[in-house]
């Protein structure tokens, strides 16, 4: 049985209906048909069309409140399983706007006030049914009325919804964006903060708004009048201000803003507040900060480096140009800053092709090119250029790092040179060797033949001049072998203040009557460490430099001083080293020189004077012998003002305890035996002459093999080895320790004209080795022998 008596099926609707319009739609909660037909009786009486349904259950009167969506509910009282109070109930969950009528067959006043109080709309006896048709009309009256309230409710709902959509969307955006806004009302001196302006100001929400005062308080205390005019002069101008400040939170931190405001005026004009947007730039701030610093950091690298650094933008136009590059080239930043390069040197070709590579992004690496300085001169430079980029990887111009090679040109220029200087010198070596063979023997034979004839013999002349060519030609030896520092020097402790007064005669006779001799030496002079004979052949080349130097005559000075070298002057005078020298200077009032002679004054073979005047060996044997003691020499000279070369030998130790000088002895003879062996056999032959002369036993041997054979075999003493240094076979030095091993105490004189490293250390004689010099004289040799014999 269908709970249902559906008397027209209506849609659901949204309002109840009204007489004009459709049926009203009724539900009766009536178990009893005939009582329900009554009610439907009096409604139309009433006038009220409608349709109907009927339910008498709990659960059909929920199905029918959802589906029969009625207007109103009629509810009779006396259903035995469900009471009208059950069914009000269900209503006020189901549907709460549809009115229920309760019809009751009996009422007293208690039972209607709690029906009402449970939320009935009214109620209807039923002996008094007329009443139910103004009771439903009243019912839809009231039902339209809080339809009409819940409409209301539900938009104003929404709106506060909306509202709190968008502060939350804004306060998002706004700590999103890191902008927190503001207003401030004026006349109340009250602002008001978003949640993300109490944030960049560290400030706590809770703290609620905040007056003008304390804001400002917030503001850094060196921007605080800045920000005090902006908002000031907003006020009286009417215009939006912006400006960059510091604020101080509460917790001490630091930060910037940027702050922006705006006045709002009423009708009359008058401000009434203030409306604005602050945004934390700290972090940009910082970073702006940072990149400022690395860009100092740069800069000064850029400032500072020895290298010339330049920057061209694409049309070659100089963009920058730094200290170093101003030294280089020698124009100033301003004057090629905002110009094309000008430091381009002969055809540009070169220039336009690395400057084309560059810009079509190929950096060229360390090439040697040649530049141009303002004064014009050419400058040879190690170049790397690379190109510079946008951040969108385009190529907007070239950064060039400039090394000027020029000095380290003229370093290996200078290497050169020694090379040369060493394969000379090699060369030189050679000869002498040899050379100094043919001099000894043509010096001693012309001495042997001096000796065998008589006062008055007629050829004695010829050997004389035999003799004198001979002496020419050794020191010609001397010289090469000096200049390429091959010489032996034995190097004394040698007082120079002697040295100097023993050369005087024969320096007066070198330079003559038109020159004056001045020498002005230091009492107290140090001792120096040098080879006796070669400070006097130093002498004697100054000297005859200086002579030639004063065609007319005027003063030659010869001074001696002790120096002490600082560490600030040996910077200035490489490759002097810190110390005491003893110096040896040679002035002259001469013609001087230019600095490009003095440029090349030391190198063999460098003359200004004509052919067969000079061989420019002079001062390079200077340099030769001065180097290889172990000293400096420096020439100071300006054209017309005379020459002066100072010279400083290394001090040895101690003030002078003046040795006499010694006398030019007489050779003594002797008895002893003397092994000579020597490759040269002329050599050889003239030793033996020399020392049977003067009494001694000879034997000579031309190798070391066949010498220690013979020192063998020989039954007599053998007291002194006279032995070449350089032979085929056995050396010198090897044949001496072996001959020491057979014969101990045998005493040892090396002859040699030129010498490897078997006896010297860097041209310097090993201590305790007797050592004589080819070519050498009758009465040298003599005098050796005997000195070594006698162990002095
Ligand atoms: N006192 C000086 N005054 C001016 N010029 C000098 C002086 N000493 C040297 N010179 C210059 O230096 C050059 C080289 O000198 P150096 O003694 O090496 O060779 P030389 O004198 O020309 O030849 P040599 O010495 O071999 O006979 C000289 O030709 C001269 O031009
Ligand atoms: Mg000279």
């Amino acid at each position: 049985m269908s709970p249902r008596e559906t008397v027209n099926d209506a849609p659901q609707r949204q309002s109840p209906s009204d007489a004009s319009g459709e049926p009203l739609r009724i539900l009766l909660v009536e178990d009893v048909a005939a009582d329900a037909e009554l009610l439907l009786r009096e409604l139309r009486r009433a006038g009220v069309r409608c349709a109907t349904q009927r339910v008498q259950s709990g659960a059909d009167l929920r199905h029918a409140l959802h589906h029969f969506a009625p207007d109103v509910v009629l509810a009779d009282d006396a259903l035995p399983q469900f009471s009208a109070l059950d069914a009000l109930h269900v209503v006020q969950r189901e549907r709460p706007l549809t009115p229920v009528i309760i019809v009751t067959g009996s009422l007293n006043e208690e039972t209607a006030v709690s029906f009402i109080k449970e939320g009935a709309v009214d109620f209807v006896v039923k002996h008094r049914l007329f009443r139910l048709g103004p009771a439903v009309q009243r019912a839809l009256a009231l039902r339209r009325a809080l339809e009409d309230a819940a409409v209301a409710e539900i938009a104003r709902h929404r709106a506060e919804e909306e509202l709190r959509r968008q502060t939350e969307f804004l306060s998002h955006a706004q700590a999103a964006a890191g902008i927190g806004s503001w207003e401030w009302d004026i006349a109340g001196d009250c602002i008001t903060w978003s949640d993300e302006t109490y944030r960049i100001f560290g400030v706590d929400p809770a703290a609620g708004p905040i007056s003008y005062e304390r804001y400002l308080e917030l503001i850094h205390p060196d921007d605080r009048a800045d920000v005090a005019a902006a908002v000031g002069w907003s006020l009286q101008t009417r215009e939006p201000f912006a400006l960059d400040h510091r604020i101080v939170r509460p917790d001490g931190s630091l930060h910037f803003l940027h702050g922006r405001g705006g006045i709002v005026t009423d009708a009359s004009g008058r401000p009434v507040r203030m409306l604005g947007a602050v945004l934390d730039i700290t972090s940009r701030k910082q970073a702006e900060e940072a990149l400022r610093r690395a860009n100092d950091r740069l800069n000064a690298v850029i400032q500072s480096s020895p290298l010339a650094i330049s920057t061209l933008d694409a049309d070659g136009i100089v963009r920058s140009w730094n200290p170093a590059a101003e030294r280089l080239f020698g124009w100033t930043a301003e004057e090629v800053i905002g110009r094309p390069l000008p430091a381009v040197h002969g055809e540009a070709d070169e220039f336009r092709g690395t400057q084309r590579r560059v810009m079509q992004g190929e950096p060229v690496t360390a090439v040697e090119v040649i530049r141009k300085k303002k004064d014009g001169t050419p400058v040879t430079v190690n170049l790397v250029a690379a190109p510079l980029h946008e951040a969108d990887g385009r190529i907007t111009g070239i950064l060039g790092l400039i090394e000027d090679v020029t000095g380290v040109k003229r370093l290996e220029q200078q290497f050169f040179h020694a090379q040369k200087l060493e394969a000379v010198g090699r060369l030189a070596g050679g000869i002498a060797h040899d050379f100094n063979n043919l001099l000894t023997v043509i010096t001693s034979c012309s001495d042997l033949l001096l000796e065998d004839l008589g006062a008055d013999d007629p050829k004695r002349e010829d050997v004389a001049q035999i003799r004198k060519a001979s002496e020419s030609a050794a020191a010609l030896t001397r010289q090469l072998l000096a200049f390429s520092r091959q010489q032996v020097l034995q190097p004394q402790i040698l007082d120079l203040n002697e040295t100097v007064a023993g050369t005087e005669k024969l320096l007066k006779r070198v330079i003559g009557e038109d020159i004056q001799l001045a020498t002005v030496l230091a009492p107290d002079l140090g001792m120096a460490i040098v080879d006796p004979g070669q400070v006097e052949q130093i002498i004697m080349n100054l000297a005859v430099n200086a002579r030639d130097a004063m065609p007319g005559g005027g003063r030659l000075t010869i001074a001696t001083a002790n120096t002490d070298m600082d560490a600030a002057y040996v910077q200035d005078h490489p490759p002097a080293r810190a110390g005491r020298y003893v110096m040896l200077a040679v002035s002259d009032t001469g013609t001087g020189m230019d600095a490009s002679t003095q440029a090349h004054i030391f190198e063999p073979f460098f003359t200004t004077k004509p052919f067969g005047k000079g061989t420019g060996l002079g001062l390079a044997t200077v340099y030769g012998i001065v180097k290889q003691s172990g000293g400096f020499i420096w020439v100071y000279s300006e054209p017309g003002h005379g020459t002066t070369f100072k010279i400083y030998f290394p001090w040895a130790g101690g003030s002078a305890e003046r040795s006499a000088a010694a006398l030019a002895a007489k050779p003594q003879p002797g008895t002893e035996t003397v092994l000579v062996v020597e490759d040269a056999a002329s050599v050889r032959s003239v030793m033996r002459q020399v020392l049977e002369r003067y009494g001694y036993a000879v034997l000579e041997a031309p190798d070391g093999e066949t010498a220690l054979q013979l020192a063998a075999k020989h039954h007599g003493p053998i007291h002194l080895l006279l032995t070449d240094v350089v032979m085929p076979g056995v050396s010198g030095r090897q044949l001496a320790d072996r001959l020491l091993r057979l014969r101990p105490g045998i005493k040892v004189l090396y002859a040699s004209g030129y010498t490897d490293d078997a006896i010297i250390h860097h041209g310097i004689l090993e201590p305790g080795i007797a050592y004589l010099q080819k070519p050498f004289t009758r009465d040298a040799l003599a005098l050796k022998v005997r000195a070594v014999l006698d162990g002095s």
